[in-house]
């Protein structure tokens, strides 16, 4: 391996006098390096984007390179962090990822072994990404990404002045690779995990609904308008998640509430109203005996609250409310209005987008209803599934 890449480098750096005084890739510092295989390979966590940033920024601060990125397959993104005048930055760019043929990256990820170039300026066989150029870079090390036999990404060292490889270095970067490669697919799998348990919850809720067929498909339907609401509002993937199993749950306490009244076509009774309106607090109780559950519990007791405190249980206003709460409130509402209900048909989208351009303020966020409002106004909502 190294007399290759000593090859590689004789023939793209023709001043190979210089090459002995150059700084080798890897500071070697022992007791760094231990601390960043830690970081690398413990601590694996569901949100894959932050898992990636902890290698890439961990990497950085201790091996001396310029700047360190992750590139994950299945994304077609590149999560760089370099140093920018003694500072770290982090960026993303998007499609210019190892995958692309002709890169480095690409070799690498082929090959299944590192693939160097120490003067990028002389290389004219590779072609190199935004993050090369941006960069300024001049030497480039990318080693592959695999666990359980399936190639995960790139893992990748950027020097701004031209840099030696020693054999150390490679099987170093390899073992680096492989750490982050595992704590990557760690989170990977949790990721499919929790879309399993989405799965599941969306099964129960389901089988609960089909036993009223004038809230069939309804905390689906509310589910998919909160998650595109939570895109638009850029919130984490921890945060989308919630919301959606909070959608998705909001109801569950209705299902301590006799059918009778859920049913009833006429006007409630002040006492039916008010066992009605024991829906949220029943279904918080329910989901707060489920441990991973428990941050959707907010969102279920909170839902029916309104931002000028008329709502209930608790009558909170404004911010007191959760945010998971607020927003699910409006698709809630929207789906609510543009369904039949026992004692009275469906409105039309056009009508149910006034009524809540109306409700804005009193009983909605307005920064969040505004979102809602735009993607949907004058747009037929689809009425899945
Ligand atoms: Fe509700």
């Amino acid at each position: 391996m190294r007399e290759t890449l000593a090859k590689q480098d004789a023939d793209r750096a023709p001043d190979e006098s210089a090459a002995a005084t150059r700084a080798p890739l890897f500071e070697r510092d022992l007791e760094a390096w231990r601390r960043v295989l830690a970081v690398a390979g413990v601590g694996a966590e569901g949100n894959t984007e932050r898992v990636g940033w902890r290698i890439v920024e961990g990497l950085l601060r201790v091996t001396g390179a310029d700047g360190c990125s992750l590139s994950v397959a299945t994304w077609n993104v590149e999560m760089l962090a370099s140093f920018e005048d003694g500072r770290v930055s982090r960026r993303t760019f998007f499609r210019e990822t190892m995958g692309s043929r002709g890169t480095l990256g690409h070799s690498a990820l082929r090959s299944g072994m590192p693939e160097t170039v120490l003067r990028v300026s002389h290389d004219p066989l590779h072609s190199y990404p935004e993050s090369v150029r941006e960069g300024r870079f001049e030497s480039v090390a990318c080693f592959p990404l695999s666990a359980r036999g399936r190639s995960l990404g790139v893992l990748s060292f950027y020097y701004r002045d031209p840099r030696r490889v020693e054999k150390e270095d490679l099987e170093f970067g390899m073992l680096l690779a492989q750490s982050s490669a595992l704590a990557v697919d760690n989170s990977l799998l949790l990721n499919e995990g929790q879309q399993n348990v989405l799965l599941t919850v969306q099964a129960l809720v389901r089988s609960l609904e089909a036993k009223d067929s004038h809230t069939s498909y309804h905390s689906l339907r509310v589910t998919q308008h909160a998650t595109v609401l939570a895109e638009q509002m850029k919130l984490s993937q921890r945060e989308t998640r919630i919301i959606q199993y909070g959608a998705m749950l909001h109801d569950i306490g209705k299902i301590g509430i006799v059918g009778d009244i859920l049913n009833k076509k006429g006007k409630l009774t002040e006492e039916e109203y008010e066992v009605v309106r024991r829906h949220p607090s029943i279904g918080a109780r329910i989901v707060e005996t489920v441990d991973f559950l428990a941050d959707t519990v907010p969102i279920i007791r909170h839902h029916h609250e309104r931002v000028d405190g008329t709502g209930y249980p608790g009558g909170l206003v404004g911010s007191e409310i959760p945010l998971g709460a607020r927003l699910i409130a409006i698709p809630d509402f929207y789906d609510a209005i543009t369904s039949d209900r026992p004692y009275r048909p469906a409105y039309s989208h056009e009508k149910a987008v006034e009524m809540l351009a109306e409700r804005t303020g009193d009983y909605f966020d307005p920064d969040i209803a505004e979102i809602f409002l735009s993607i949907h106004h004058g747009a037929r909502v689809a009425q899945a599934p």
